[in-house]
């Protein structure tokens, strides 16, 4: 089979970026243009600001990605894109791009889930990662645990019922004054402080035993925060941020494990943002050698926004024969698993 060449592009929160992926696989060239500077001085991603910057840079990361891989637009097989779910400004950028490219070239259109890219982001180093393995997906927006049955076949197991695990994380990190994004930030933080200094709940979720809850948790770090305040006593910054870390791994170690038995799978896989939180990659790790299982995650580069992953999912639509028309639009709260 000759080689399959997918431009990938992604643009769906604050990351406006294109690459090259070959066969769902090797990455031929990666570029990322990331807003967050722009973004940190706001405390958080404006969804105006956002779609302005993508507008900006969307055809800059691209012209980069086809350069930086040694390719034109024609020698490309197809234009993959996120469609959703994400910010509806933002992704209607990267939408309209890549319908006016695939209109222009006489390419092939695949609209990729955002999810399923962070899934897929792990074949792009892991060559022998082959379907079904149980995936736990922790992002900004989203915290899924999933088995991956197939290439864009999914079964969710369970969801947070709140707040995402990034999203938590960005929260706490405001409220200890780290701001945005909190979650690097926090995961360094904490590496100075005591997980053990303070016990904060680890969230029960009576209806499924997959399903996942960090509102509670992000309100008793407030309300500790809030009596330290009031007592006038000044809090350890540091351990809060490993304490409230410490609280969150355990939680998504326990439950994918849980799942790893139940159901019998042998290998896990980490996605998105949240994925590169060096706590959680070491507890998955250490829970996993002691039961022979097999973990692996991406790179960081990988973990968070990119197109590369995009292109991987787009790839392994594509082969199934996927293709969008050019009324593709952008579907902000897209769910997994659904075209
Ligand atoms: O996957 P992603 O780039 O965007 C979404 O699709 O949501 O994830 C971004 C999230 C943010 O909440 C960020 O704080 C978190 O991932 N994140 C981390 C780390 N790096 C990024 N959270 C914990 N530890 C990290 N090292
Ligand atoms: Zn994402």
């Amino acid at each position: 089979m000759s080689d399959i060449n997918i431009l990938a592009i992604e643009s769906s929160c604050d990351e406006t970026a294109a690459a090259v992926v070959r066969n769902g696989r090797t990455v031929l060239s990666n570029v990322i243009y990331s807003q967050i500077d722009l973004h940190t001085l706001y405390g958080g991603v404006v969804p105006e600001i956002a779609s302005r910057k993508h507008i900006e840079k969307v055809n800059v990361v691209i012209e980069q990605a086809l350069k930086d891989a040694g390719m034109e637009l024609n020698d490309v097989d197809a234009i993959a894109v996120t469609y959703g779910p994400g910010l509806v400004g933002a992704l209607l950028v990267g939408v309209a791009s890549a319908k006016a490219i695939a209109y222009a070239a006489k390419k092939p259109l695949v609209g990729v889930h955002h999810i399923e890219g962070h899934v897929s982001a792990n074949f792009l180093e892991h060559p022998d990662l082959e379907p079904p393995f149980l995936c736990l997906i922790v992002s900004g927006g989203h915290t899924h645990l999933v088995v991956v049955k197939d290439y864009g076949e999914y079964e969710i197991l369970g969801r947070t019922q709140d707040d995402a695990a990034g999203e938590a994380y960005d929260k706490v990190a405001r409220a200890i004054g780290l701001g945005y994004p909190g979650g690097p930030k926090i995961d360094k933080v904490a590496k100075e402080g005591n997980p053990k200094a303070i016990v904060f709940p680890r969230a029960k979720v009576d209806d499924n035993p997959y399903d996942f809850s960090f509102s509670g948790l992000k309100s008793a770090v407030l309300n500790y925060l809030n009596q330290a305040e009031m007592k006038n006593e000044p809090y350890v910054q540091a351990d809060v941020a490993a304490s409230f870390q410490a609280a969150v791994v355990d939680v998504l170690v326990d439950k994918t494990i849980h799942a790893a038995k139940e159901y019998g799978f042998k290998t896990i896989a980490l996605a998105g943002g949240v994925a590169s939180n060096s706590a959680l990659r070491a507890g998955m790790k250490e829970a996993c050698d002691k039961r022979n299982i097999n973990l692996i995650y991406p790179s960081p580069i990988y973990c968070t926004d990119n197109a590369a992953m995009i292109g991987a999912a787009g790839y392994y639509e594509y082969i199934k024969g996927t293709r969008s028309g050019l009324d593709l639009n952008a579907v902000p709260n897209l769910k997994l698993g659904e075209r």
